[in-house]
């Protein structure tokens, strides 16, 4: 099926921006402007084991998102694997049209673009790149961009260490509700976890001010962990107000995701979020989903229930779940 990219129409050169793309009033950048200059919260890993707890307790309850930093993922690897992803992007369109996924048909992975199911939705101003990284039975590396040749490599390795701080992650997040360590990753299907990568391309956009490079959303895996690019658009929901996210060289940006939020009963928030456009500018982020397997089943832990507090949420395998979200169900 003919999908129009955003990348084309962006370099066709337009004054405007197409209607399909011009937000309804109340979501307009300039209408719905964000707090700038108050920090989201930071966290270095290199803090003493109870600091760490405590604060990224604090940031899941009242965020559902926080930077992390002395995280052990070297710069120069992040690096590569932006640079691999930007190389991607810079093939011509016909190259790329060959990965083209179709998720009217349900394969989600490979090059995409938004497509608007009824009239009145608005499109994004983004393209992107998706596919499996992890575990490694499921990944279909024939789907992989064989361009540049490096991007298996680089990826593989970013996966290997996105492993390793998804695992400290999920067993402080687990302390921080009270719970054993491993509680979590084991209830995200342990060594079946899934890691996702989602590579955003953001062209510039002729009228940012009407646009947005993603619509406000919740995250529906469990946890995502993105680097962005040296350009900001990150925007944060939290107590009726939008945050932009500053950019420090090197963070790793920590979404709590829809799963989390389900199994702690919502004591801590799936985080609302958004992403800008920028005029001149082509930003791009690399968002790596951290979600269990389709048929696991998924509810608040028996721990985080009793008499005062009950369960917030029905018990659901994530498939189900999606399958809601996806159709606007109630969950
Ligand atoms: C997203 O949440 O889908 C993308 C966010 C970003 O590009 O920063
Ligand atoms: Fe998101």
């Amino acid at each position: 099926m003919e999908v129009e990219r955003v990348q084309a129409l962006a370099t066709a050169g337009l004054e405007a921006l197409p209607a399909q793309f011009v937000r309804p009033s109340h979501e307009r950048p300039e209408n719905s402007r964000a707090i700038e200059g108050v920090t989201v919260p930071v966290i270095s890993l290199s803090q003493p084991h109870d600091v760490l707890v405590r604060e990224i307790h604090e940031a899941c309850r009242d965020w559902g998102f926080f930077l992390v930093t002395n995280h052990g993922i070297p710069g120069e690897l992040i690096g590569r694997v932006q640079d691999a992803g930007r190389e991607f992007f810079r093939l011509p369109l016909e190259e790329k049209e060959k990965y083209a996924n179709d998720p009217s048909r349900g394969s989600f992975e490979g090059y995409g673009t938004k497509m608007t199911k009824n009239h009145d939705e608005k499109l994004e101003w983004v393209d992107y790149f998706f596919h499996l990284m992890h575990p490694p039975y499921k990944v279909r590396h024939d789907i992989w961009p064989q361009h540049p040749p490096s991007y298996r490599e680089v990826t593989e390795e970013y996966n290997e260490e996105l492993l390793k701080v998804t695992e400290v992650l999920l067993e402080l997040i687990s302390e921080g509700l009270g719970l054993e360590k491993n509680v979590l990753k084991a209830s995200l299907g342990g060594d079946q976890m899934e890691l996702e990568m989602k590579i955003n391309l953001y062209p510039p956009c002729p009228q940012p001010q009407l646009a947005l490079g993603v619509e406000p959303h919740t995250d529906m895996s469990a946890l995502t962990i993105l680097v962005p690019n040296d350009v900001p658009g990150l925007q944060v929901w939290k107590d009726g107000n939008w945050f932009a996210v500053d950019y420090p060289p090197n963070a790793l940006f920590f979404h709590i995701g829809d799963q989390i939020e389900v199994l702690s009963n919502g004591k801590y928030k799936s985080v609302l979020h958004r992403s800008l456009v920028n005029k001149e500018k082509t930003r791009m982020s690399w968002a790596v989903f951290c979600a269990p397997p389709q048929e696991t089943l998924i509810g608040p832990f028996p721990e985080l229930i009793n008499d005062q507090n009950p369960a917030k949420y029905s018990t659901k395998t994530y498939a189900e779940f999606r399958y809601c979200k996806f159709n606007k169900l109630p969950q």
